[in-house]
């Protein structure tokens, strides 16, 4: 059997394990990245749009900003919408900091470059991937690659797999709590290459369901709109996207509505799940592998760039010889904040979408939510400082 040997193991090339291999490698860490898909596949996934700006900094640090910062657009707020009120949250003013849009397909892009550039080695199309030895000094990972079995030994194990990776599975059921809130709709979003409705985000509740209008630059738009679970990606054509928007964004903001054909179209389900805790010997779990968010609110990327924050520099100190106190509190830590974005994510999907079957009392709940917003600057506040992100 081939062995391969480094110093941290990271599964899943994805967003998590590509920016905590970059930070590794800066501060001279080996990494091996063992990816199930091509390459092509990882940047074919339309996924998050919006970068706290913490993410920003972190991004800068690994050094793969340049291009974040000559071709991303800083945002100073956006819109909260109920029916035709449209209340704005000023994030600049409410909280001094801005977000960015800047795509998770163009971060990853850049991060595999730097990647290349580096020297790492990224094993594309693995599987049967297998975690051993987590309690030893030395662990390894055992994967299939091109019909041969191999080995890769190492002393950490990032498991940055995703929710549906092999990561998490490998700690035991028993020593494992899950938290679990599986919403009733999921979102449909579209690409298209129109200019966008509005300079600012629109999150718009309305008496037709939920609507989101985001962008990622002057002339390509991300659109999204709640649809029942049991709706596929053919039950809408473009056509029907695009009275269905229009109806759910203030009339306002649909007057300026520019249309045209859609060039990727998908459905996501929405989902709340935590799993504690996020060490298990010698693997650490990131990102998507332990925790999902709903999409209400842009944390489930800016999430793993926070635990890579909190995993990398405490990494570097175990590798390195300089103690175990950083990894030892990697996952309390990391916990802490996770929650907190959890209840922010949570309680944006909440006031923002129709539930199948809900009461008037709960519709009125969110006109009140959103009304309250609307006269009082310590709600837009509360609001700006979770959307900002919380600090790492
Ligand atoms: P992932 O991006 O899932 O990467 C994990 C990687 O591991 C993948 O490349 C996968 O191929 C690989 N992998 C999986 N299993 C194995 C294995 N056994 N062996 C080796 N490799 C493996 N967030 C937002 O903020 N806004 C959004 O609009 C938004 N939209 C989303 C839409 C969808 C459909 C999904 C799934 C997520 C969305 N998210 C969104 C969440 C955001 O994209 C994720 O939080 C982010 O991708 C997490 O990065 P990650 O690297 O932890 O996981
Ligand atoms: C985007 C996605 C989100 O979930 C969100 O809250 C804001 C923007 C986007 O894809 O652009």
């Amino acid at each position: 059997m081939t062995v391969l040997t480094t110093q941290v193991a990271i599964i899943g090339g994805g967003p998590s394990g590509l920016l905590l291999s970059q930070l590794l490698n800066n501060a001279g860490v080996e990494t091996v990245i063992l990816e199930r898909s091509t390459r092509e596949h990882v940047l074919s996934r339309i996924r998050a749009g919006i970068l706290e700006w913490g993410t920003v900094e972190l991004l800068r640090e690994a050094g793969v900003g340049a291009r974040m910062d000559s071709e991303g657009i800083p945002h100073d707020g956006c819109y909260m919408t109920d029916d035709e009120l449209m209340v704005h949250i000023d994030f600049k003013e409410l909280t001094g900091k801005r977000v960015m849009v800047y795509g998770q397909t163009e971060v990853t892009r850049d991060l595999y470059q730097a990647q290349d550039a580096a020297g790492t080695t990224v094993l594309h199309g693995v599987s049967d991937v297998e975690i051993h030895d987590l309690d030893q000094t030395k662990s390894y990972v055992e994967f299939t690659r091109e019909g041969a079995r191999k080995r890769l030994e190492c002393l950490y194990v990032a498991g940055c797999d995703g929710f549906h990776g092999v990561s998490r599975k490998t700690i035991p059921a028993e020593k494992r709590r899950e938290f679990e809130r599986v919403y009733p709709f999921g979102w449909l979003g579209i690409l298209s290459e129109t200019p966008p409705v509005n300079d600012e985000l629109i999150y718009s509740n309305s008496r037709h369901g939920f609507a989101l209008a985001s962008m990622r630059n002057a002339n390509l738009v991300r659109y999204y709109v709640q649809v029942p679970l049991s709706d596929t990606v053919e039950d809408w054509s473009d056509q029907r996207f695009w009275d269905a928007f229009s109806l759910r964004i203030p009339s306002e903001a649909a007057a300026h509505l520019v249309t045209g054909p859609s060039i990727e179209k998908s459905i996501a389900p929405l989902r709340s799940f935590v799993s504690e805790p996020l060490r298990w010997g010698n693997l650490f779990l990131v990102g998507d592998s332990a925790h999902i968010v709903p999409p209400t609110g842009a944390k489930g990327l800016n999430l793993a760039a926070s635990d890579v924050y909190y995993l990398y520099s405490a990494l570097i100190d175990a590798v390195k010889g300089a103690g175990t106190t950083g990894i030892d509190a990697y996952s309390t830590r990391a916990l802490a904040r996770i929650w907190k974005a959890m209840r922010f994510s949570w309680q944006m999907t909440t006031m923002m979408h129709r539930f199948d079957g809900e009461d008037a009392f709960a519709e009125q709940m969110r006109k009140a939510t959103l009304a309250h917003l609307a006269t009082s600057e310590a709600a837009r506040r509360d609001l700006a400082e979770n959307y900002i992100g919380l600090p790492f």
